[in-house]
């Protein structure tokens, strides 16, 4: 029976653990995107995960979506990454980028002067982007011509390129959170009449476009996928998950991707919809603790579990689980503050 403890072989790299620590956007980066001496100390206190997945980062300036978040586009932000991955690594641990293009969730002023948020379609996220500058409302997106996306992807070609540089053991492609991706996948946001919009092919085809160039930057051993389908978060709605996911699944797993990281965060089971579907490792994620990880590799409904929240309190969360020790809970008001307050100052058990 498989147990949280057991090694897992990703690829290259064998896991010593299938507690696997989920992206999470802490906004500890400077202003230039430039990961910070901090974010270096926070990843190494978490190191004894299986795998550790980065906060979302932005695959170029025009990609941004919130106040002190990381990119992987310039030299600086490269430099900053390879303190991170450095101390990972001191540490015995692995790390994998999230990559993203956040789309319509951008604000103006946290774009470069002139560039305007981009999405399948012109429709806005009601509510506020809260960045340093204050709530900002969301606005009405440019609709993307067909021939700006493949330049798009091969953005992310090149952060993965970047993210290797960096000193990252993999790439996961964030399909997630309603991000540009997702928006492409959801047919409540993306209303094209074009080869990227309609069928289910179609909307699928821009994330297949620029997984495609992280696979050609990485290969598909160092590549994972993030997926949350129906997520109540940035507009999501997903009508037609049920054909669109098992579809992507279907995809990726073709194109021999490692793993693919399922959060269910609402009624819909993407466990149970996509598990078949996906010949690669399957992470499991969201609202899970060490009894029902437990429980869903025992039963074989995946082969790693995501810990999110958990990890931010609980540094040594790998040895807390194995030796039973209390969980310490996280302070929600730190998550995205500044400095290092809720951030590097939870202690080990
Ligand atoms: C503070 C915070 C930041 C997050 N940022 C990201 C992110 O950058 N990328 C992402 O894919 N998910 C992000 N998530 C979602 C987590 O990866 C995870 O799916 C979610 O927290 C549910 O798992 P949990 O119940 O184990 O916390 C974030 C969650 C939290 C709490």
């Amino acid at each position: 029976m498989t147990t949280l403890f057991d090694t897992l072989q990703l690829g290259a790299l064998t896991l010593p653990n299938r507690i696997v620590m989920a992206p999470m956007t802490r906004s500890r980066a400077d202003d230039d995107g430039v990961p910070t001496d901090l974010m270096a100390t926070y990843y190494a206190q978490r190191a004894s995960a299986g795998l550790q997945i980065s906060e979302a980062i932005y695959v170029s300036a025009n990609a941004k979506g919130y106040s002190r978040t990381p990119g992987l586009h310039t030299a600086a932000q490269i430099a900053g990454w390879r303190k991170v991955t450095d101390a990972v690594h001191a540490k015995g641990g692995r790390i994998f980028a999230q990559l993203f293009h956040t789309g319509r969730v951008a604000v103006p002023p946290l774009l470069p002067a002139g560039v305007e948020p981009v999405a399948p379609s012109a429709i806005a996220i009601k509510g506020k982007n809260y960045t340093d500058l204050g709530p900002i409302d969301y606005v009405v997106p440019r609709a993307l011509e067909a021939s700006e996306i493949p330049a798009i992807a091969a953005e992310f070609g090149a952060a993965a390129r970047n993210a290797l540089e960096a000193g990252f053991d993999g790439v996961e492609l964030h399909a997630a959170s309603g991000y540009l991706v997702h928006q492409f996948l959801d047919a409540s946001i993306n209303h094209r009449t074009d080869s990227y919009g309609g069928s289910v092919a179609n909307r699928v085809r821009f994330a297949l476009e620029a997984l495609d160039a992280i696979i050609g930057a990485v290969g598909a051993a160092r590549t994972g996928v993030k997926i949350s389908p129906r997520i109540k978060f940035n507009d999501v709605a997903d009508p037609d998950a049920e054909e669109v996911y098992p579809h992507l699944a279907r995809e990726l797993s073709a194109r021999g991707v490692a793993y693919l990281h399922g959060a269910k965060q609402g009624a819909y089971n993407v466990h149970e919809a996509v598990r078949s579907h996906f010949q690669g490792h399957y992470f499991a994620g969201a609202g899970l603790d060490q009894a029902s990880g437990s429980a869903m590799l025992a039963s074989g409904g995946a082969e790693g579990i995501v810990y999110g929240k958990l990890f931010i309190s609980n540094p040594d969360l790998p040895r807390r689980f194995r030796d039973g020790l209390p969980l310490a809970d996280d302070d929600t008001k730190t998550h995205y503050a500044k400095g290092a307050q809720g951030y590097v100052d939870y202690p080990e058990a």
